[in-house]
């Protein structure tokens, strides 16, 4: 009995209540009104967005809907209101209290990528918030509203190993008071992450599949010597990378939101991996890993809230082809393509595609994928059957398309368990049915790849885990306390 309940303090304070949310851009040709952006917001079950600035009218239809709002400044905005108190309390007199309560705003992102995009405003930056703190402590909002500014993950350097990064020290001048200024306020961190780019930007020293949180042998995770934290995705690397930057100025205790990331569905010719299949997985495994509630491996179970980036395409994004495919939706509200979110845990959408496959590179060696297609059809004790002449799957008649069949029934065979999707290198994990005609692939339930549209994202029931953990955001002192609090009630327990 007494097990039972510290086991319950246990997993009431240290567990998470992580949310995803959305950023809604705006530079669309024909964007939705805003009453067609709160029906998809509700449709989808989306309860935290982030707006680019405080448009009066999305504010206004976003009233009374639960939905949990982060209204920005724009940077255009920035130096005017850092430069004056009074610019600032009249922002936050026409763009906050004039729609509080009805809508709940739970935060301000103050700039956006301000020390990267806007280094000249730089100076004004933590005026810019103390001003909009002390309006909001003024108005009795300042528990309930959140002040921060958002920072690209560009101004952390030597990100990995993450234990040994820092912030540009370029900008300690500004970072320190910032940090101070977080951690008085019970604020966090605001974070953009975008593997994609790390990816890109590397040069082929970081494998996609890591990009992508798909699963990788055990031997090729990322280890930090440092530490001997083992990363199985980069994402959890960027955020401990925060983690550390922030504790290498001695601050230990602040969250971190990532309030943007995302993955292009589609690019240009300089960008291959900017394809609707890794958007897809990128985002659904983005999903299902920040809702899992499981942290980093620096701090783990430590909720790590994230902003996907974003609700539409904007075809009016200047830029490369994948500027413009972000988005979940296009302008119709027609999905890019369906997350696939059964699994989720606490979340689950109701559309069962929750399936993974395992498929053969197009790319990889004929001669390594026929040894592994040997070995599947052998050893591995598929039935490949299917792939004889005169049978289902016998076309198209080639080696990528057989060592697909034959990996995927492996790996459905073997329970989808992490490193049987992996065959020397020439395997991956992919969310898209490879299904085709009268060959129904294992694990597809049936179904042909044909089918499917429905949600993209799912409808949610977070009731189970939320009351004793939401207050843990916003009271970002009290985390690391629970945290502790928690590790001793756990060895209590078990001495
Ligand atoms: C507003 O959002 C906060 C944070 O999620 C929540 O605690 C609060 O109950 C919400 N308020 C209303 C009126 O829905
Ligand atoms: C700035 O304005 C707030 C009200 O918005 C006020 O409480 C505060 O004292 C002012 N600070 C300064 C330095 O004038
Ligand atoms: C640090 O920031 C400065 C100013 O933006 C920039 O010139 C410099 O290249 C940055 N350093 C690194 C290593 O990125
Ligand atoms: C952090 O704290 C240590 C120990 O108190 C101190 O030596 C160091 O100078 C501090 N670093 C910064 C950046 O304040
Ligand atoms: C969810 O969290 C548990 C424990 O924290 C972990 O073992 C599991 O791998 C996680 N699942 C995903 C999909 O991240
Ligand atoms: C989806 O995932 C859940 C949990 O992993 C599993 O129980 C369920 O059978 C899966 N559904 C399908 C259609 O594969
Ligand atoms: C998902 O659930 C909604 C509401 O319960 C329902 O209208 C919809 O048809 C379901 N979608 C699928 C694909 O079952
Ligand atoms: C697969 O899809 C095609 C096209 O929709 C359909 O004609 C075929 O019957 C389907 N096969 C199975 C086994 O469902
Ligand atoms: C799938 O899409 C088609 C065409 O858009 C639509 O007619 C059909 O109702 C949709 N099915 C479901 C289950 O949503
Ligand atoms: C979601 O929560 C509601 C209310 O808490 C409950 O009635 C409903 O059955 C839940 N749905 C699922 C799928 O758990």
């Amino acid at each position: 009995m007494a097990i039972l309940l510290l086991l319950f303090l246990l997993a009431c304070s240290v567990n998470g209540d992580s949310f995803i949310g959305v950023n809604i851009g705006t530079d669309i040709t024909n964007m939705p009104s805003p009453t067609e952006i709160v029906a998809l917001l509700k449709a989808q079950s989306i309860q935290h967005v982030r707006l680019y600035d405080a448009d009066r009218t999305m504010l206004l239809t976003l009233a009374n809907t639960g939905i949990r709002v982060t209204v920005s400044v724009p940077n255009d905005l920035l130096l005017g209101i850092g430069q004056s108190n009074a610019t600032a309390a009249n922002w936050v007199a026409h763009n906050i209290v004039a729609h509080v309560p009805a809508t709940n705003i739970t935060a301000i992102a103050v700039g956006s990528e301000v020390l990267t995009a806007l280094p000249n405003a730089a100076p004004v930056l933590v005026n810019a918030l103390q001003y909009i703190q002390s309006a909001l402590v003024a108005a009795n909002l300042d528990q309930q509203i959140k002040v921060s500014t958002p920072h690209s993950s560009s101004v952390i350097i030597d990100s990995f190993p993450p234990s040994q990064a820092f912030f540009n020290r370029t900008w300690d001048h500004v970072m320190v008071p910032l940090l101070k200024f977080l951690q008085s306020t019970g604020s966090y961190l605001m974070l953009n992450v975008y593997p994609y780019y790390d990816y890109m930007q590397s040069d082929g020293s970081i494998p996609l599949d890591y990009a992508l949180f798909r699963p990788l042998p055990p031997n090729k995770e990322a280890v930090d010597a440092n530490t001997m934290l083992h990363y199985t995705n980069v994402f959890d690397a960027v955020v401990d990378a925060a983690y550390f930057a922030m504790s290498y100025l001695n601050f230990t205790n602040i969250p971190v939101v990532v309030t943007e990331s995302g993955w292009p569905s589609k690019g240009d010719s300089s960008e291959p991996d900017a394809t609707t299949d890794n958007a897809n997985t990128y985002n659904s495994n983005l999903i299902r890993h920040v809702l899992n509630n499981s942290g980093t491996p620096k701090h783990p179970r430590i909720p790590v809230s994230t902003y996907i980036y974003e609700l539409y395409n904007e075809d009016l994004r200047p830029g490369p082809a994948s500027e413009k495919n972000w988005g979940l939706f296009d302008a119709n509200g027609a999905p890019v393509y369906t997350l696939h979110l059964t699994g989720a845990g606490t979340v689950f959408a109701n559309d069962t595609t929750n399936q993974t496959f395992c498929v053969a590179k197009g790319s990889a060696d004929s001669k390594m994928l026929q040894a592994a297609l040997d070995w599947a059809c052998g050893p591995g004790k598929v039935d490949c059957s299917p792939l004889r002449e005169g049978q289902e799957c016998h076309e198209p008649d080639n080696v990528v398309a057989h060592a697909t069949y034959a990996f995927n029934a492996y790996y459905q065979q073997m329970d989808k368990s992490t490193g049987t999707c992996d065959f020397k290198g020439v395997a991956f994990v992919t969310t898209t049915n490879p299904s085709h005609g009268s060959c129904v692939f294992p694990g597809s339930g049936g179904k042909n790849g044909t089918s499917s549209n429905g949600t993209a994202l799912a409808p949610s029931n977070t009731s189970t885990t939320s009351g004793c953990l939401s207050q843990h955001y916003y009271n970002g002192g009290s985390l690391i306390s629970s945290v502790i609090l928690g590790a001793l009630l756990l060895s209590a327990v078990v001495l």
